[in-house]
């Protein structure tokens, strides 16, 4: 294809795009030192974590709806497994998951469980979609996928009825394949061969098996023998007998189908009902099906990512091209945009500039700013257009022929680790900085203490904008401190703007707004302490601070400080077991489909009154576990009509936060 076909394609794109950056220029110079107001509508922020987190496995369970899709490379002789029940040859398209492990959680502990390992032969492309976007717990995980694929989220893939339609994983994997090849974007042994997604663990939908870049290296029979009748038989059943019921969220997996195709009642409520965890399944005398389940969960949390103190890395095995990030944020789409905002704006009681007016006279301020910063949990794409999708649509097209025709054009910025750098340095001094500003010295006679608070909240604010600071800290100074730190990512770029690709300068933009909301709040705060620094204690006590001008520097700052953090919705750096766990246990939060995997009716630690057990669980931890997918039900007004919504109170998935995703320490089960 010529290049310049190309580029008047991509011009398409960028135009549209170049509308709403010129709109939304950040001015950078200023010389009043007050904040601005934080823009609750902005798409920024969310970009932002969209990008900060890919790959990772725990941040894309706790936001379960992806919006982004990514170009990427599986590098050469990587291990793929396919598990399945028969000792057949896979045909096509079919799945591969990363870890062994994730292939036997599924397929594995039947009569006939095989396991065949992969490599590809040469890197090979593929396509991630974030979020859980292969987790079918309802369809805001892959509200993604079925709009790229046919325009809106209650559209169907075939004849069938759109509740059918999202669970039919083969309907979804062929039209994604479909549309890949129809477009010239890939083929047997070239380009795209591959889409990505997430449930428990990464996994690949893999086009075409007779493309020569995978070989099969090793095709095993894993089926286990059965344990002796007599010993465990009763034990086992007993546990069971209650559950027996076929439609396991492994089933569903290893079928890639729902499991009761009738329950097109779901629709409305919005609330399928949650499969049982593969370990509920009853397996009688397979000596495998307790721990599969543990350690495909295991082999999960190689993948679970980073924050704040937890160390964990992402997928490692799929290399993100983030020139190509697109994302359904793009303010580009305007329709979606202005209905999404429209819907915020009520619900979250902003202003028409997308400032927080507050909780409201019934409300309750720490609710409501975890209300705030947990917003991109109920973000789904039940407002996307058809035409709309289109946009998208092309865009991705767009973007793959530019980097496959000409890499060059892109500024080979690792964009994802930009945003890893900004999240590391800014998100743990700022959780500090809050703990501080919520914790002011009680005892105000004792002047050693209170002088020892303004240090380390000046300690704090130098922490944050250090590379950017110069002394005096004057209200002249501010304005070059500000840009220096909003920019402190894109500067250099600022001359290429114009020639960047649309999806690069988006990240541009997105990496400026985001950096100029933490560095005017963290300058302000940083000023007004040094101010305070400066009159009372500096170069000598002469009178302690007034209590009145301490109770206003707290009282603004904690206000703006924890405004801040609720605007970005990071992931919390906290999220982490209380305790570390014991040999025998691992640290647990539920991944559909394992979402319980304690088993029935065993009190274990963590499952007393307030402790693990599944909410919406029966007395006895036997009753289901709790329905109905995260992300849906807590949405706009407790959803549109005919999505989310369900019976308020006693909903399990209401207080997802303390309930569902604390982690807890669980004992492994063999
Ligand atoms: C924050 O932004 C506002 C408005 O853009 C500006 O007037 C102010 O000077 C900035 N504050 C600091 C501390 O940079
Ligand atoms: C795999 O092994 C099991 C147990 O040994 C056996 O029953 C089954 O027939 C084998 N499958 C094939 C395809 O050989
Ligand atoms: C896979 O490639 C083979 C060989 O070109 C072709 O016959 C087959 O239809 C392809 N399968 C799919 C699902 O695209
Ligand atoms: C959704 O998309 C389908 C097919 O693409 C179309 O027939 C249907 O009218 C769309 N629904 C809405 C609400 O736009
Ligand atoms: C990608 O590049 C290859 C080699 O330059 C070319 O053969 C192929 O047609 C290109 N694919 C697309 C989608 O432009
Ligand atoms: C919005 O106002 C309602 C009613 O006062 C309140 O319940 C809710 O928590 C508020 N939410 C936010 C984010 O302010
Ligand atoms: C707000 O809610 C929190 C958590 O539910 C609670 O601890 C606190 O007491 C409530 N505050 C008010 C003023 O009701
Ligand atoms: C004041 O606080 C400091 C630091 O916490 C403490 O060491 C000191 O004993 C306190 N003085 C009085 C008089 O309480
Ligand atoms: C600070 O204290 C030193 C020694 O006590 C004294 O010499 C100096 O004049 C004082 N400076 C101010 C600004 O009070």
């Amino acid at each position: 294809m010529a290049l310049s076909r190309l580029r008047s394609s991509l011009h398409v794109w960028l135009s549209l795009l170049g509308l709403t950056i010129a709109a939304q220029q950040i001015p950078l110079s200023s010389s009043i030192h007050e904040q601005s107001n934080l823009d609750f509508t902005s798409f920024a922020p969310h970009i932002f974590s969209s990008l900060r987190y890919l790959l990772e496995q725990w941040p894309n369970t706790y936001i379960p709806n992806g919006h982004s899709i990514i170009p990427c490379e599986i590098p050469a002789y990587t291990n793929l497994y396919h598990g399945r029940r028969d000792g057949l040859l896979p045909s096509s398209p079919e799945w591969f998951a990363f870890d062994a492990e994730m292939s036997y959680g599924i397929m594995g502990s039947d009569r006939n469980s095989h396991l065949l390992t992969y490599q590809n032969v040469k890197p090979v492309q593929c396509l991630y979609f974030d979020g859980m976007s292969a987790a079918l717990m309802g369809s805001g995980p892959l509200d993604s996928q079925m709009v790229f694929l046919c325009g809106n989220t209650t559209c169907s893939l075939g004849g069938d009825d759109p509740w059918h339609g999202i669970m039919d994983e083969y309907a979804r994997a062929g039209a994604l394949c479909h549309w890949v090849q129809q477009n010239g974007l890939g083929g047997l042994g070239w380009g795209v061969e591959g889409i990505v997604r997430m449930n428990a663990g990464f996994e690949m939908i893999w086009c075409n098996f007779t493309s020569p870049n995978m070989q099969l290296i090793s095709h095993v029979n894993v089926t286990a023998p059965l344990l002796p009748d007599r010993t465990k038989q009763e034990e086992v059943l007993g546990e069971m007998a209650s559950v027996e019921d076929p439609s396991t969220a492994t089933d569903m997996l290893a079928t890639r189908s729902s499991p009761s195709s009738t329950s097109t009642s779901d629709i409305p409520t919005g609330k399928p009902d949650m499969p049982s965890p593969p370990n509920f399944r009853g397996g009688g005398l397979e000596p495998f099906l307790r721990s599969q389940s543990f350690e495909w969960y295991r082999s999960a949390s190689w993948h679970i990512g980073s924050s704040g103190s937890s160390i964990g890395r992402p997928e490692g095995r799929v290399k993100l091209n983030s020139c190509g990030f697109l994302t359904y944020y793009e303010p580009v789409l305007k329709d979606f945009h202005s209905a999404f905002v429209e819907e915020e704006r009520s619900r979250l009681n902003l202003t028409a500039d997308g400032t927080w007016k507050g909780p409201g006279e019934d409300g309750n301020h720490s609710v409501a700013l975890k209300e705030l910063a947990l917003r991109r949990r109920s973000h789904n794409l039940a407002q996307m257009t058809n035409p709309e999708s289109d946009i998208m649509r092309d865009a991705v097209l767009h973007t793959l022929r530019a980097l496959n025709h000409s890499s060059f054009l892109c500024t080979g910025i690792d964009w994802v680790q930009k945003a890893v750098d900004v999240a590391a340095r800014f998100s743990i001094p700022l959780s500090q900085t809050q703990h501080l500003l919520y914790h002011p010295p009680t005892d105000r006679t004792n002047n050693t203490l209170i002088q020892d608070y303004i240090a380390a909240l000046r300690s704090k604010s130098h922490t944050m904008l250090m590379p950017y600071l110069t002394y005096p800290l004057t209200a002249a100074a501010l304005p070059d401190i500000n840009a220096r730190c909003t920019t402190s990512q894109t500067i250099a770029l600022q001359r290429l703007r114009d020639t960047l690709l649309p999806n690069e300068r988006s990240l541009l933009t997105t990496f400026e707004t985001v950096l100029s909301a933490i560095c005017n709040t963290t300058l302000s705060l940083a000023f007004d302490v040094e101010q305070a620094w400066q009159t009372y204690y500096q170069p000598n006590i002469s009178t302690p601070i007034p209590d009145d001008i301490l109770d206003t520097l707290v009282r603004d700052h904690s206000a703006s400080i924890s405004l801040l953090r609720a605007w970005l919705g990071w992931f919390p750096d906290d999220m982490q077991c209380d305790s570390v766990c014991a040999v025998d246990e691992f640290c647990f939060i539920p991944i559909w489909p394992l979402m319980f995997l304690e088993p029935r009716g065993r009190g274990g630690p963590g499952r007393g009154p307030g402790g693990g057990g599944p909410p919406g669980g029966g007395d006895d931890g036997r009753g289901p576990p709790g329905h109905g997918p995260p992300g849906r039900g807590r949405g706009p007004g407790r959803g549109p009509p005919g999505r989310g919504g369900g019976p308020p109170g006693g909903d399990p998935w209401e207080d997802m936060e303390s309930e569902i995703w604390r982690p807890r320490c669980i004992k492994v089960l063999d």
